[in-house]
């Protein structure tokens, strides 16, 4: 057999790094079609078809990447300038147990709970509060999670205002605290301690999940400086109304990182024979720049002042009762005479898809000028409720001369409402207020119909959930999956697990994983989930569940200790700071060489961050650092 090596060339390359799962992303699209608008030749590499196994960096600027596509062929494609897509780190800095499965990334936890069936209560403790984090949160409390934490500390960025709200209203409970360590107790059950301004305080845990950020970021740069060799960030989610914030935020990178590309690469833009079309290229690229950078600025401005609902006991204390009454988003007379929107968002966020979805424009976010709400346009058609990710507009009546109110909310997933059924009503914080009746509701449209006391009002904001319902709920799921299960053998003992379910899924399922098996890659770039199926070595990502299948794990207990950075190649954070004071290596890519850090299967993704992290509290600059090591991932040519 020969192996056939194919050359391509292209002005700039785009490629997936290990892990991307959404290819090619928003801020792909976005600086792959600037570039190409401007003349240059992109090739864009990534997904199922074509896998990125390396990069070499030439020494002047660009490179040479290594792709292979679906039938195994090589494939060598040069470019003057490379984008590596990398997705944020997800892991923290280790703390004692950090590495037991119980603590799972972000992006293994989506899919645990969207594809497997995985319990969830007693609780779950997410790290990180940003919006990711807090929209997982509110996920697991429609489900039914009885108990959900948000643990922030340092200086991680915060969530936006009606996202943190939306959590609390749901019952979930964020605590500004610092994990302190992650200890089995029972099967599928952890003890997590954490230790807050007040003491140490232990949480019984089923997960704790790894949502980040762990640190701030500009999402995009370049190493080393003038290489033309880049790194961008994947923050969105898979929908821009999973996550507006961070689709705003890769949109516009990729398209600032675009225009600083082409600036970099200098043709075709200067070299057109004809000037209109220089001109007009020039224009068009300093207008994007323009648009780019004051989007991401806006993006990022709910940081500087952080909105923060105040309460006095449970109820909004007169300075928040205030400023909402004279926002724009809120009606200030139409309500008393129909139902109309009050649009409650007050924080200067980057977010505007109720515009987008009101059908009769009466929304329209210029928040500077204050034009919000056109309350006489308003149909009360409830739109605006169901298209909203943090559910934050409401309908609201209110009745002259009637000691009762009318408002409509968002409808969590698991109600089940009643005409005329008495619930239970909660202020912003989550706190009870009182009782409340149901006029009406609609699961198809997400939204139900409440008479209130007058006084609630401005008030209710969120329904409470009895815990009959969430028993019920978890009863109903388990028998209906029950009939598709089939036996098998797991470490010699008898087990039932769903037919056709992947493997790596399962084990997780049954209290069985192992801290390698965290990543829950989809292709098994990884290898670190190998097994043995009746006999024979597996990955267990690409295995799936079969009646009478043996299955076998490779040991590989967890080592317990919380110095452990990097635990595939097991380097140890002193190792790497004892380097740095040796002071013989001052570059990232120096000591980690030395230290060995990131040489392990996962190719550096559970580890690299807080490797990042540990430099720079040492005082070695890295914020622009990229790993370009070759390959990315474990692999052999056979010829
Ligand atoms: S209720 Fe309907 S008409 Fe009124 S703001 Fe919302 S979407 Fe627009
Ligand atoms: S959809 Fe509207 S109300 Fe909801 S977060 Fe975005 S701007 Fe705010
Ligand atoms: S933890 Fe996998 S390489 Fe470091």
């Amino acid at each position: 057999m020969t192996l056939q090596i194919r050359n391509g060339r292209f002005d700039v390359l785009v490629l997936a790094g290990p892990g991307i799962q959404r290819w090619p992303g928003l801020g792909v699209r976005a600086l792959s079609t600037l570039c190409s608008d401007m003349g240059l030749s992109v090739g864009l590499f990534g997904g199922e078809g074509l896998r990125v196994r390396g990069v070499l960096p030439s020494s002047g600027t660009g490179g040479v990447a290594i792709v292979e596509d679906s039938q195994g062929r090589i494939h060598r494609v040069e470019s003057r300038a490379i984008v590596r897509v990398c997705e944020q780190t997800e892991f923290p800095d280790p703390f004692p147990g950090w590495t037991e499965p119980a603590l799972l990334p972000l992006s293994s936890a989506l899919r645990l709970r969207r594809e497997g069936q995985t319990v969830w209560s007693p609780s779950t403790a997410i790290l990180g509060a940003g919006n990711r984090a807090l929209s997982f949160g509110c996920e697991l409390l429609e489900a039914g999670v009885a108990e959900v934490f948000c643990i922030e500390w340092g200086a991680a960025p915060r969530g936006w205002e009606v996202y943190r709200r939306r959590f609390e209203m749901l019952g979930g409970r964020l605590i500004e605290a610092m994990p302190m360590g992650l200890k089995k107790k029972a099967p599928l059950l952890w003890e997590f301690r954490v230790k807050d301004a007040i003491g140490v305080r232990v949480l019984e845990v089923a997960w704790v999940v790894s949502a980040g950020p762990f640190a701030s970021s500009d999402g995009m740069r370049e190493h080393p400086p003038g290489s033309c060799l880049f790194e961008l960030e994947q923050s969105g989610g898979m929908t821009l109304e999973e996550d507006p914030q961070g689709w705003t935020l890769e949109e516009e990178r990729g398209r600032l990182l675009g225009v600083r590309i082409i600036k970099a690469l200098g043709t075709p833009l200067g070299a057109s024979a004809d000037r209109s079309v220089t001109k007009a290229n020039r224009e068009q690229l300093e207008e994007s720049q323009r648009r780019a950078r004051s989007r991401l600025k806006r993006a990022l401005r709910f940081l500087d002042a952080p909105l923060d609902w105040t309460h006095e006991g449970k109820w909004s204390s007169v300075d928040a009762r205030n400023r909402l009454r004279s926002f724009a988003g809120v009606p200030k007379k139409e309500h008393l005479v129909r139902e109309v929107a009050s649009i409650e968002c007050i924080e200067e966020i980057e977010c505007s898809i109720c515009e987008t979805a009101c059908p009769e424009k009466a929304i329209s976010i210029s928040r500077s000028q204050g034009v919000f709400l056109n309350e006489s346009a308003c149909t009360g058609c409830g739109k605006c409720i169901s298209a909203c990710p943090a559910q934050v507009p409401v309908l609201i009546q209110e009745k002259e001369a009637l000691p009762v109110a009318q408002i409509t909310m968002g409808l969590p997933p698991w109600s089940e409402f009643k005409e005329k059924e008495l619930v239970s009503v909660s202020n912003r914080k989550g706190a009870p207020l009182g009782s409340a009746k149901v006029l009406q509701s609609s699961r198809e449209e997400g939204w139900i119909k409440l008479e209130v006391p007058s006084h609630l009002a401005w008030e209710a904001r969120g329904i409470r959930r009895t815990r009959f319902q969430v028993e019920d709920e978890w009863v109903l799921k388990a028998e209906k999956t029950a009939a598709s299960k089939v036996e098998v053998q797991l470490q010699g003992e008898k087990r039932m697990l769903r037919m056709g379910q992947s493997l790596a899924l399962a084990l997780f399922e049954t209290g069985f994983a192992r801290g390698d098996d965290r990543l829950l890659c989809r292709d098994g770039s990884c290898r670190r989930c190998e097994i043995r199926v009746d006999g024979v070595k597996k990955l267990a990502c690409r295995t799936q569940v079969h009646r009478g299948m043996s299955i076998q794990l490779l040991d590989r207990s967890p080592i317990e200790d919380s110095d452990l950075i990097c635990p595939c190649s097991q380097v140890r954070s002193h190792e790497v700071i004892q380097k740095i004071r040796e002071g013989k290596l001052n570059s990232p890519d120096s000591i980690r060489q030395a230290c060995g850090v990131g040489e392990g299967s996962c190719r550096g993704r559970a580890c690299i961050g807080a490797y990042q992290r540990l430099l720079q509290a040492e005082g070695i600059e890295c914020s622009s650092w990229i790993d370009w090591r070759f390959p990315w991932a474990d692999w052999t040519l056979s010829v």
